[in-house]
C-alpha cells in the first residue's frame, strides 16, 4: 500500500518527539527515504506541474514542516547552512548534486562567511541527507527535479526562571560591611553599594550590565560579546537571545547562578546570587562602540579597552547612594543617577 503524507508526518512526528536530536533525524531521514522512493506518494505530491515550493505539512506541536519541491529546469544555491535548525533533502525524480563546505571563517555583521568544499555526491532517486545545525552545503541541479525537504524549527527560547539567593544566611564578613551590597567583579574586585532593587553598570554613562530584584528574585539584562567584541547575544530579563550565527551559545541557571557558555564550553557570563548581601559577576560584556569588550574576569578585574581596574581592592560607594556603577576611562567609579 502506498504510504501517505497522514503517516509520514504522524510517523515524522513521532520519531522527533521521542528524540528531536541528530539520532531522531537519521531515522526521519530514512522515512523521507521510504517517500521518495514511493511512486504514489511522488505523483501525488509532486506532480511533475506543481510549484517549486509547496508546504505539504506543518506540524503544530513541534513546528518542522515537510515541504515539497518541483524544479522545472536547472537550479544552484550558494553554500549556506540553516541557521538555528537543521534540514533533510530527499530525491525524488532527478538528480542533485550535493558539496559540502568546512566553515573557514564564520560570518559576521560585516562580512559573509568563508567556506571550502569538502566533497561531492550525486542524490539520486530515493536517496536522503541531514544537514544539521550549521553544516554547510550547496545543492546543484543541472536538470528538472522533483524533491522533498524537511525544515526544522527552532523551540521559541523561554526564559530562564529568575534567580534566587544561594543562601540567605549572611556570613561574618558580610554583617561586618552592614547596610550595603557587595557586588564581585570576579573575585577579588569589590564594590560595595547601597542596597536596590536595580544594580547596573555602566562605561562612560552607557549601561552593559543590569540586574533588577523583585522579591527577592533576581533579572539579568545585559549584551554579550566575543573577544573582539562582535555581539554574541542579548539578554533581557533572563530572557536569552543569541545574535544571528551565534547558536552555538547557550545559556543555563542552576536557580543561583545564570551561565552562558560557548560551543567549547568556555563560559562567557556568569552571575551568581550568592546572598542577598553578595553578587559575584564575571563575563564580557558588549558595547557597540567598543573595540573589545568590557571584560570582568577572576583574574583581572575589570578590564576595557586601554584600561581597567584590578583585581584586590575594594571600592566603598555605599555612601553615594542608590545608582548606577559608572566606570570612567581614567579608572574613576562613581555612582551616576
Ligand atoms: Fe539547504
Amino acid at each position: 500500500m502506498a504510504y501517505t503524507l497522514e503517516q509520514f508526518s504522524a510517523d515524522c512526528h513521532r520519531v522527533l518527539t521521542a528524540e528531536p536530536g541528530p539520532e531522531g533525524r537519521k531515522e526521519v531521514c530514512a522515512l523521507v527515504q521510504k517517500a521518495c522512493a514511493d511512486p504514489e506518494f511522488v505523483r501525488q505530491y509532486l506532480p511533475e506541474n506543481g510549484p517549486e515550493r509547496k508546504i505539504l505539512y506543518e506540524d503544530p506541536e513541534l513546528g518542522f514542516c515537510i515541504l515539497g519541491h518541483v524544479y522545472h529546469g536547472a537550479k544552484e544555491s550558494q553554500p549556506h547552512d540553516h541557521g538555528p535548525t537543521w534540514a533533510i533533502y530527499g530525491q525524488a525524480v532527478g538528480e542533485t548534486i550535493m558539496t559540502d563546505y568546512e566553515r573557514v571563517a564564520p560570518a559576521s555583521s560585516e562580512q559573509p562567511g568563508q567556506a571550502r568544499p569538502l566533497r561531492d555526491y550525486k542524490l539520486t532517486p530515493g536517496d536522503a541527507y541531514v544537514y544539521n545545525e550549521g553544516d554547510l552545503h550547496s545543492p546543484r541541479r543541472d536538470g528538472p527535479t522533483q524533491l522533498i525537504r524537511i525544515e526544522g524549527r527552532v523551540p521559541k527560547p523561554k526564559p530562564l526562571s529568575l534567580l534566587v539567593p544561594a543562601t540567605n544566611t549572611l556570613d561574618e564578613s558580610e554583617r561586618a560591611l552592614g547596610d550595603s551590597v557587595s557586588l564581585l567583579l570576579g573575585d577579588n574586585l569589590r564594590v560595595l553599594v547601597a542596597p536596590s532593587k536595580h544594580y547596573a553598570f555602566s562605561f562612560r554613562g552607557r549601561r552593559f550590565l543590569v540586574l533588577d530584584v523583585h522579591d527577592g528574585k533576581m533579572a539579568v539584562s545585559c549584551r554579550l560579546g566575543d573577544e573582539k567584541n562582535r555581539p554574541i547575544a542579548s539578554i533581557v530579563r533572563n530572557h536569552f537571545k543569541p545574535a544571528p550565527g551565534r547558536y552555538q551559545y547557550h545559556a543555563h541557571s542552576d536557580g543561583h547562578t545564570f551561565l552562558v557558555r560557548g560551543a567549547n564550553d568556555e563560559e562567557v557570563l556568569s552571575i551568581r546570587y550568592a546572598s542577598p548581601a553578595k553578587i559575584r559577576i564575571t563575563g564580557r560584556f558588549h558595547l557597540p562602540w567598543l573595540s573589545e569588550p568590557i571584560a570582568i574576569t577572576s583574574a583581572e578585574g575589570i578590564r576595557w579597552p586601554g584600561g581597567g581596574l584590578a583585581a584586590d581592592m575594594t571600592v566603598s560607594l555605599a555612601q553615594q547612594g542608590q545608582g548606577t556603577v559608572d566606570f570612567e576611562p581614567s579608572g574613576l567609579i562613581q555612582i551616576l543617577r
